[in-house]
């Protein structure tokens, strides 16, 4: 039997959660298209579609926004942890937060149903409470207190600029928040599925999939993508970068993708988000640029933009630490990680596949050991 390298092209196992068909560039969430959702829907109302298979009713919406309100805490012990690490990457920070939730859980080996539930919503409440607890220790600014009345989104930008920008904005990020919900068996949602899979907890498969996440080749691009563009500084520099780093054969951060190979369906609506905000902003420079560096690698390599390429752009605009960026994948992908744990739980099998051996053969002991 021949490894598969990558497990690329593998079917590991059924999942109802959300489909990528490459040949239409397209995506759908339980049957609806990702990219409708993100221009028409609520960050919320998909996180409750990813979990529960249908779009709430009026009612269910709103006492599902009610939960998560009520699920947003101060623990002192937790924010004192991100005061003591404030200085590390902001992934690990939020690792180690949630790995610490996960320690001063009291129901810790309950995972019915109920509890699970409860716990995923604690998680989805309160990451955005502790990345903005952590951008303002590491700014040596006053920690906000939480409020439980404004709702997901402008909550979070109350606790991380003490400023709720105007509604273009917070409509674009909420619409970023729902294309990078969910997007199948990618590495850090498989992740979260073989953890789950030997009957582990919540907090391990999320633990696990934030460091799978913050790689660079998964999540870890939008903060690349970023890197890359501060370095290059200004449009007219781009063409001839792209080409110089082209040949020096770098991988181009943001450009890619193991399923799509025309294009990935979430970057006109992430790119629409970036737009907005260089409208809010009065300032077209990256937009310009990310023409320039697209054209150029389609021209060259014939290699489309994955979503992380405008989300760099995008995030930058809103004001966000370049090394946010990942964090904001996670408290979007929290959504798709729970759902997937909960659709391993109901249907569990451990994940064990083979390794192809390449080692000596089977061979005799030294003499005189
Ligand atoms: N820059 C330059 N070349 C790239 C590239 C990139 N971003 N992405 C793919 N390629 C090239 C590869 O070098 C390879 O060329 P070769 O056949 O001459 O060796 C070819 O395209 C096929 O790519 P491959 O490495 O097989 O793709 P993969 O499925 O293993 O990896 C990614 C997919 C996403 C990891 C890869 O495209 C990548 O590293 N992208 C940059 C990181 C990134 O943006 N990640 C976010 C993903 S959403």
């Amino acid at each position: 039997m021949k490894a598969k390298k990558g497990l690329e092209g593998v079917i590991a196992d059924e999942s109802a959660i959300s489909k990528v068909i490459p040949e239409k560039s397209s995506l759908i969430y339980r049957g609806y298209s990702a990219e409708e959702l993100a221009k028409n829907s609520s960050f919320l109302a998909v996180v409750y579609l990813l979990w529960k298979g249908e779009l709430p009713s009026k009612e269910a919406l709103s006492k599902f926004i009610n939960q998560e309100k009520q699920a947003r805490k101060t623990d002192k012990r937790i924010l004192n942890t991100i005061k003591e690490c404030a200085q590390g990457h902001p992934m690990d920070v939020l690792r180690t937060a949630i790995s610490m939730a996960g320690a001063l859980e009291e129901s810790h080996w309950d995972d019915s149903d109920a509890i699970l539930e409860k716990k995923a919503i604690y998680l989805l409440a309160n990451i955005p409470l502790w990345m903005a607890a952590h951008n303002r220790f590491r700014k040596k600014l006053p920690v906000i207190e939480h409020s439980q009345d404004q709702p997901f989104v402008e909550n979070f930008f109350h606790l991380y600029f003490d400023k709720i920008p105007q509604k273009e904005v917070l409509s674009a990020f909420s619409s970023s928040l729902i294309l990078y919900a969910e997007h199948g068996f990618n590495a850090s949602t498989f992740t979260a599925r073989v953890i789950t899979s030997t009957t582990s907890d919540i907090y391990s498969a999320v633990v696990g999939a934030i460091g799978s996440l913050k790689g660079p080749l998964h999540g870890g691009a939008n903060e690349q993508v970023m890197y890359m563009m501060k370095e290059i500084g200004e449009p007219e520099k781009a063409k001839e970068w792209m080409l110089k780093a082209l040949k020096e054969k770098r991988k181009i951060m943001g450009f890619g993708h193991r399923v799509y190979k025309k294009g990935d369906s979430r970057v006109p609506q992430m790119f629409a988000c970036a737009k907005t905000m260089a409208e809010v902003t009065h300032n077209t420079k990256w937009i310009e640029m990310y023409n320039i560096l697209r054209d150029t690698m389609l021209e060259q390599k014939q290699i489309y933009p994955n979503l992380d390429f405008p989300a760099g752009p995008a995030y930058y605009m809103m004001g966000f630490d370049i090394d946010m960026f990942t964090p904001l994948f996670v408290m979007s992908r929290i959504s798709g990680w729970v759902a997937h744990i909960m659709e391993q739980r109901k249907n569990n099998r451990i994940i064990r596949p083979l390794c192809e051996y390449t080692g000596p053969r089977e061979r005799p002991l030294p003499q005189g050991l």
